[in-house]
């Protein structure tokens, strides 16, 4: 028996490397999945991946910075997998560079993708949660949202609206039986990782510093995610909401 028999599961950016690593841990703790991506086609091979190996799973296209993308994916999902038991709002993107560098477009871009995205979702799938009085979300920060992180000034003020806006949903939301926590990944070697390199310029270097700063002396891996992702949306943690968790081998180290 898995964890998550019988539960639906909705995963943003389930194409990419955390998300697909999410997905494919879900599907195998025995939960129906749905892949959401802008990326359809990334989408469908997770998907497929994972009914290959026995599991259950289906891919929706889903721009999650437009509310009716956002609206058609969710209906989608509970048509062919029923009502949304676990969110993790995982889809991200980032441009690298330093603020005086940036122009508005690229910031509403960021704002769109990282803060507002995540919003449609909570707003799109909460009121069945509460109604339902269960519900497990996840949001996917960003060790950035708690240190800050040269380069990301405008990703990093988006991921710690995000943590912000994920303790007021734990609040808000407790009595409805619906938890709220995040996760905070360090740098995990990723497509946005590999972009964060590139922008930097001196992507040997860039790797070689974070990697004598971590102190488990390694870049993330996205396999090292889905353990707190599972544990938040798991019954193990019924008692723990507005909680946020790095993991990200001891970069940031919060009490
Ligand atoms: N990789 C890292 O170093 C790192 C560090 C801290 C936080 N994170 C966070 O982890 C999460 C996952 O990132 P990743 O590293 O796996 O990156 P990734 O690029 O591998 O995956 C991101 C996914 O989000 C999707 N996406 C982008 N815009 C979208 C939109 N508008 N609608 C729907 N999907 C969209 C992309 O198509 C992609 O599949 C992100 O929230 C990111 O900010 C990553």
């Amino acid at each position: 028996m898995g964890r998550f028999d019988g539960r639906t599961v909705v995963v943003t950016g389930g194409g990419g490397g955390i998300g697909g690593a999410t997905c494919r841990r879900f599907a195998k703790e025995g939960a129906r999945v749905a892949v959401l991506d802008l990326n359809l086609e990334a989408a469908q091979k997770v998907a497929a991946d994972i009914r290959d190996g026995g599991g259950k799973a289906e891919a929706f296209r889903c721009d999650i910075t437009d509310r009716k993308s956002v609206d058609a994916a969710v209906s989608a999902t509970v048509e062919k997998l029923g009502p949304v038991d676990v969110l993790v709002n995982n889809a991200g993107w980032d441009v690298f560079k330093p603020f005086t560098k940036t122009e508005p477009a690229q910031w509403e871009k960021l704002i769109a993708i990282n803060l507002v995205g995540a919003l449609h979702l909570h707003h799109a799938v909460l009121p069945s949660m509460a109604e339902r009085k269960t519900g497990r979300i996840v949001n996917i920060a960003s060790d950035a949202a708690r240190v800050g992180s040269s380069g990301e000034a405008v990703y990093a003020a988006c991921k710690g609206g995000l943590v912000a806006f994920s303790k007021t949903i734990a609040r808000e939301h407790a009595r409805h039986g619906v938890t709220c926590n995040v996760v905070c990944p360090g740098p995990t070697d990723t497509a946005l990782f590999e972009d964060y390199k590139q922008g930097a310029g001196n992507p040997e270097k860039l790797v070689e510093a974070f990697t004598r700063s971590i102190p488990l002396g390694r870049i993330g891996k996205p396999d090292d995610l889905p353990g707190a992702i599972l544990f938040f949306a798991s019954d193990d943690a019924a008692f723990i909401t507005g909680q946020v968790l790095s993991v990200s081998g001891g970069l940031t180290m919060n009490g």
